[in-house]
């Protein structure tokens, strides 16, 4: 640093205003600013017996909640004219699904009319694999859930509409600035090979085969007051693995977690006012298990294409890290989110300005023609799965003996498909070459069709951020090549300078989108990309179509296809039947096993009780908790509630024993913040017994003591 440097810092400091709760630099706003409103409402679905939606495995069914899954809207519109407005929701969910979708409008149609629509409000899922599933209505999803959850579907509408209402209802004057930054350590690669696809020179045009920038929008009301902090990263939250069944937000809701408890002091968990949110974007081909794959019983690297584990193959192959296990994994990538986030935040100074657009529309994306050049054409395909779907990834193998960069059928299991399911037409068949056909999901519609094929696109733009809905998980490069197409047609368009967010995972799911390129490596991502090789192009195409309808103020002349139709489904439920029991001359909530008389900071709390199923509590999942840690206040002679199951420091397990009676276990991993004193712990329930009626029990651990 030069002296002149020097002077000029002090100079600079001297005349900004004086940090205030607002970080300062942002109290002097220069722009005309926005509506903004923020909201948060629980929308955690049954924590037990659903299978979690992610791994598409139906052994890994909810027994327990480490922390809550939220929803988090946040609503901006045009101060002059209000009803220009955008609304930008982040569930904590495997992803966002037509279903949902639907019905969210549908509600938000009979409470406020024309102002929120298929447009201007954008639906978005994070991607955890550690929330129930079953929020769906096309048959392959159903399959993977465990059949259409009611509850769980309920729940999840539910909070979606609470947090647009809150966000809604808290709309003040206020400002959004813009920022971007780097989080290091905390991705890798998951497929490099399909990302050496790509050609040279584009590969060389960036530095990593990741994205690393965060974007980060920062809302602050006029009086300076932080109201909320909305990202976008890429990375897919599977720290967890395949093995886990309590529910939990995974890596970015743990960030997201630390974003609120950080700013909303004094607040339980998922309380207080303000709220921050992560989303994806194009995480497609991005795993957090920052070790990298190894052999899980010999321990050697492994790669799982081409260099399958010795002993095991294929489905030996997981990657895992940082941390000992999947649990500090989750909490050390999730940390390094938070903090790459807060600093973003701080830093954040430029506002965005302008007006408010969106467009959005419907497409038949299994017939889509794509201009590749100026002598050929391309067409998107109906729907299909090819041999590699089934064998998942180093973030969670699949089945079987199914490997990643499958180019050819196998008799066997072409004959299994064709006699359980469909002999795929040579139609099919050739429109997703290379791709060899597993699942021919788009010539099945029974009992349901098994995949959807109108599908949402829609971009929204505020000022000069424009925000791109992509409905699936596109891979890095494919992500890129989005952003750049977008970029440029808004410059063609006469606006340059755009910055372009993309977020991942919106309005609805339709698995991967891989590069033509990768595309021809049939890795898991290619084999999922399920309209075709074609399918990115078709993309691009349409979100330039989107650009330059808001760009020329056309939006209202975009082709549409009709609105797909809401699928009646009845009795597609295989979760078991509620039922509970107890030992004779036992009451629920009585202890099992107790807690030891005194702990140390550090250390884990553990009691178990005579438990019920966890599933007939799901009715007021929001306003209700299994458990609260609670500390005994020897001035007010009252017990105060400092935690409960939201709290990443708590855990609820469930455990299924014999003859309908289970066990419930509450642990309290004690932070090394704790004061010392008399604490206990106590669990809340719901018994349905058969020929019953639902009753609530809750009972309690002895009182322990804490010290340092
Ligand atoms: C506000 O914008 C809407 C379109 O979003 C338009 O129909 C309406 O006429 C505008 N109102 C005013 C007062 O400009
Ligand atoms: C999942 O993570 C745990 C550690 O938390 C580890 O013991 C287990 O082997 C992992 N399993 C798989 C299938 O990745
Ligand atoms: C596919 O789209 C073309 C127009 O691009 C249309 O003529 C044709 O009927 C469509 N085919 C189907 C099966 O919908
Ligand atoms: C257009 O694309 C086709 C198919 O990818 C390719 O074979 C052809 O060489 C390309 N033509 C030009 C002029 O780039
Ligand atoms: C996969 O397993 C099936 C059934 O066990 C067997 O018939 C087939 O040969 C195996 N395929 C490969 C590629 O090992
Ligand atoms: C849905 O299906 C059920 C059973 O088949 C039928 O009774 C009901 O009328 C249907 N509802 C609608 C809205 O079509
Ligand atoms: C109240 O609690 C504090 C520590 O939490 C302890 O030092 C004090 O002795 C307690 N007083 C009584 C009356 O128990
Ligand atoms: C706990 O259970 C007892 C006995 O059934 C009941 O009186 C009490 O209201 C319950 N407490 C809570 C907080 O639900």
């Amino acid at each position: 640093m030069t002296v002149l440097a020097v002077v000029v810092s002090l100079l600079v400091l001297y005349f900004l205003p004086s940090e205030g709760s607002n970080g300062g630099v942002n109290s002097v706003f220069s722009k005309e600013g926005y509506l903004v409103g923020v909201g948060r409402a629980d929308c955690t679905g049954p924590i037990a017996e659903v299978p979690l939606m992610g791994y598409g495995s139906l052994d890994q069914s909810g027994a327990g909640i480490i922390s809550r899954q939220y929803c988090r809207s946040f609503i901006l519109a045009e101060r002059k004219n209000n009803t220009k407005r955008v609304l930008f929701v982040v569930a904590e969910l495997g992803m966002m699904s037509q279903r949902l979708r639907l019905e969210v409008m549908k509600q938000l149609k009979d409470k406020y009319g024309d102002l929120y629509s298929h447009d201007n409000v954008i639906l978005s899922g994070t991607h955890t694999h550690s929330g129930p599933g079953g929020y769906f209505q096309h048959t392959l999803f159903l399959i993977t859930s465990g059949g259409f959850i009611k509850p769980s579907l309920t729940a999840t509408i539910k909070g979606i509409l609470k947090s647009i209402e809150m966000a809604h209802q808290n709309m003040v004057k206020g400002h959004v600035f813009i920022s971007t930054g780097l989080a290091e350590n905390c991705q890798i690669n998951r497929s490099p090979l399909s990302y050496l696809q790509n050609s040279d020179s584009e590969r060389h045009r960036y530095s990593s085969n990741t994205d690393k920038e965060m974007v980060v929008l920062k809302m602050v009301a006029d009086n300076g007051q932080e109201i909320g902090m909305f990202s976008w990263f890429a990375i897919h939250p599977v720290s967890m693995n395949n093995t886990n069944r309590l529910i939990n937000s995974d890596n970015i809701g743990y960030a997201a977690y630390l974003f609120e408890q950080e700013k909303n002091e004094g607040y339980l968990p998922g309380k207080g006012p303000y709220v921050a949110a992560f989303a994806s974007s194009n995480s497609g081909d991005v795993s957090p298990n920052t070790k990298g794959p190894h052999c899980i019983n010999t321990g050697e690297p492994c790669e799982n294409m081409g260099n399958y584990c010795p002993i095991g193959g294929a489905k030996m192959c997981i990657a895992r890290g940082p941390g000992e296990d999947m649990f500090e994994s989750t909490q050390i990538i999730g940390r390094q989110l938070y903090l790459t986030a807060k600093e973003i935040y701080m830093k954040a100074s430029k506002e965005i300005d302008g007006p408010i657009r969106s467009a959005h529309r419907w497409v038949d994306m299994s017939n889509v023609s794509v201009q590749l050049n100026s002598t050929h054409t391309g067409k998107t395909c109906k729907p299909a799965l090819g041999y590699s779907f089934a064998a998942g990834t180093i973030d969670g193998p699949g089945m079987f003996n199914f490997t990643q960069g499958t180019l050819e059928g196998h008799p066997f299991w072409d004959a299994v498909r064709d006699a359980l399911l469909v002999q795929p037409s040579d139609e099919l068949v050739e429109c997703h070459k290379p791709k060899p056909v597993l699942i021919p999901t788009g010539e099945l519609t029974k009992p349901y069709p098994w995949h959807p094929e109108t599908i949402d696109v829609q971009m929204v733009t505020i000022g000069s951020a424009a925000i791109v809905a992509l409905p699936g998980e596109f891979t890095t490069m494919a992500g890129r090549r989005v952003r750049e197409a977008v970029k440029e047609e808004f410059e063609i368009q006469g606006k340059a300078g755009m910055d372009i967010i993309l977020s991942g995972l919106c309005n609805l799911y339709t698995h991967y989108i891989a590069t033509y390129e990768e595309y021809q490596v049939q890795r898991y991502e290619g084999a999922s990309t399920i309209f075709g090789p074609h399918t990115l192009s078709a993309y691009m195409q349409l979100f330039q179509g989107l650009a330059r309808a808001i760009a020329t103020d056309a939006t209202q002349d975009l082709p549409n296809t009709p609105e797909p139709p809401c699928l009646n489904i009845t009795n597609l439920n295989f979760l078991p039947l509620v039922i509970d029991a107890k030992p004779l001359g036992r009451k629920y909530g009585d202890i099992l096993q107790d807690v030891q008389p005194a702990y140390k900071v550090g250390e884990t709390a553990e009691v178990h009780f005579i438990g019920a199923n966890p599933r007939s509590s799901a009715e007021n999942m929001a306003t209700f908790t299994f458990l609260t840690v609670e500390k005994y206040d020897n001035v007010s002679k009252s017990w105060q509630v400092l935690y409960d199951d939201a709290s990443w420091d708590t855990r609820f397990v469930w455990k299924k024993g014999k003859r309908s009676q289970s066990t419930s276990i509450i642990e309290w991993r004690i932070p090394k913040t704790t004061g010392s004193g008399m604490y206990r712990m106590r669990y809340f329930g719901h018994s349905k017994e058969l020929f019953s009626p639902v009753q609530a029990f809750n009972g309690s651990s002895s009182t322990f003591g804490v010290s340092n």
